[in-house]
């Protein structure tokens, strides 16, 4: 089929890409020309395993290309809208001017029969406000939520655990057209779920607030676990042996980040007052408000650790990205713990396997280096990405190097007991503290 990919960011460049590997023609578009020159030579803007090999293979097979020009859409059958929508300046609610710009862009050049695919995630009740524009075009709107996770987000895409499809009353059409667009994926089992427009937005919105609540119910439990003496990790264990509980998304620590689980609860959070129903989702400011407490508690620690001040201390901070395997900073806690530390003096060496350029960006006071450089002579090391790299360091090198051997582990990711008998001074979030120190 051939198909346009309107907005060529973390969705709609892996959401292009994939639908090339299945053998659509596709042609992404973005107003960013770096960013489509990029991608039209095949280097992935973002890191996203396996991204650079669709990349590689969909231009060199011909079936994916790149613009900046809203006509070549004119070709397409199927149009996903795919840009962005953050969180507004100064507010919670969502920004929708890319999703309003990408419809008033694209409409004059749909045809009779074309599929408008939206797969932004918006606050409900958005689709139904661009119906009319479409509609008026002799094409149709269907609203498809995206699930994807950064760092699976190819395999997400191209076999995703479920398909949404919020369609216009009847529209068995659109129903179809998708069905041909994601006809691999159907074939390997994703059931798909046929909607109106309002329970496709909300799906989305309530499938990320389900998964923040969880998080953050498990980083409150951290919060009493520290003042009692019990240690949150292996009350998840517990707890998540139980199916109807489960043991995902349990892992105390820093918190959540990154593009979506902030920005999304805020915005249903706005959207809610809006419709008259703040109450029904007032709790999700608890857990907005739980999960910003955790990055204090980390700084909290680290001071205490360093005996009530991190003045001029070396702190080696292990990890930028929201979380490992991507390079996305936005709302990361682990970019925030680092900021904060340098805010109170601490000599801040940060480090990340993928995200220094992007930390760098947005915090060019920070010191960055490499990891090697980050706990040369440090007086506490502080993990807030779980990066296999170092869940795998070795205590007892790791000892050698630092000038103290205190570590703090914001993602409860590493082996405390190892650390311990290497001679750590072991401190993670929701446990009590180790000392290994002789
Ligand atoms: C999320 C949703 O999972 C995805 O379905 C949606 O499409 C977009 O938002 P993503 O932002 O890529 O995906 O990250 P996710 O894996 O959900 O993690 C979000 C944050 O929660 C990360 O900062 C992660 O470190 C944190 N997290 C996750 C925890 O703190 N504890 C956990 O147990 C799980």
């Amino acid at each position: 089929m051939k198909i346009s990919v309107i907005g060529c960011g973390y969705l709609g460049s892996v959401h292009a890409a994939s639908l090339a590997s299945v053998g659509h023609d596709v042609i992404g578009i973005d107003v960013d020309a770096d960013k489509i020159d990029a991608l039209s030579q095949g280097r992935s803007p973002i890191f996203e395993p396996d991204l650079p090999e669709l990349l590689s293979e969909g231009i060199a097979s011909g079936r994916l290309r790149f613009s900046t020009n809203m006509a070549d859409a004119r070709d397409a059958e199927l149009h996903f809208i795919a840009v962005g929508t953050p969180q507004s300046a100064g507010a919670g609610s969502a920004d929708l001017s890319y999703v309003d710009g990408a419809f008033d862009d694209l409409v004059p050049y749909l045809t009779e029969g074309d599929v408008v695919v939206g797969k932004s995630t918006v606050p409900v009740g958005t689709a139904v406000t661009h119906v009319a524009d479409v509609e008026a075009r002799g094409a149709h709107l269907v609203w498809n939520p995206e699930f994807l996770r950064e760092g699976f987000a190819v395999k997400d895409t191209i076999r995703p655990d479920r398909l949404v499809y919020g369609v216009a009353y009847g529209d068995e059409y659109s129903v179809q057209k998708l069905n041909e667009v994601y006809a691999t994926a159907i074939e390997s089992g994703s059931p798909v779920i046929v909607t109106d427009f309002a329970t496709a937005e909300l799906v989305k919105v309530s499938a990320n607030a389900f998964l923040a609540t969880k998080i953050s119910f498990i980083n409150a439990m951290a919060e009493i676990a520290e003042v009692t003496g019990a240690d949150v990790t292996k009350l998840a264990d517990a707890i998540g042996h139980d199916n109807r509980i489960g043991r995902k998304f349990l892992n105390a620590g820093v918190g959540f980040g990154g593009g979506c689980l902030p920005k999304d609860i805020r915005a249903f959070t706005a959207r809610a007052e809006e419709l008259g129903r703040g109450e029904s989702v007032a709790f999700l400011k608890e857990v907005d408000a739980i999960n910003l407490r955790r990055r204090e508690r980390v700084v909290e620690l680290v001071t205490e650790e360093l005996g009530g001040s991190v003045f001029q201390k070396k702190v080696a901070v292990l990890g930028l990205a929201f979380k490992p395997n991507s390079d996305d900073v936005r709302d990361s806690p682990a970019l925030d713990v680092a900021v904060r530390l340098n805010g109170l003096g601490a000599k801040v060496v940060a480090t990340d396997p993928e995200a220094i350029a992007n930390s760098r960006a947005l915090h060019p006071q920070l010191v960055y280096g490499t990891t090697d450089e980050a706990l040369a002579g440090a007086d506490a090391v502080v993990v807030v990405t779980e990066w296999p790299e170092y869940k795998q360091l070795d205590p007892a090198a790791v000892h050698e190097v630092v000038r103290t051997p205190i570590v703090i582990d914001a993602r409860n990711c590493l082996d405390a007991d190892a650390w311990a008998d290497a001679g750590w001074e072991y401190a993670g979030l929701g446990r009590q503290v180790k000392n290994g120190r002789a």
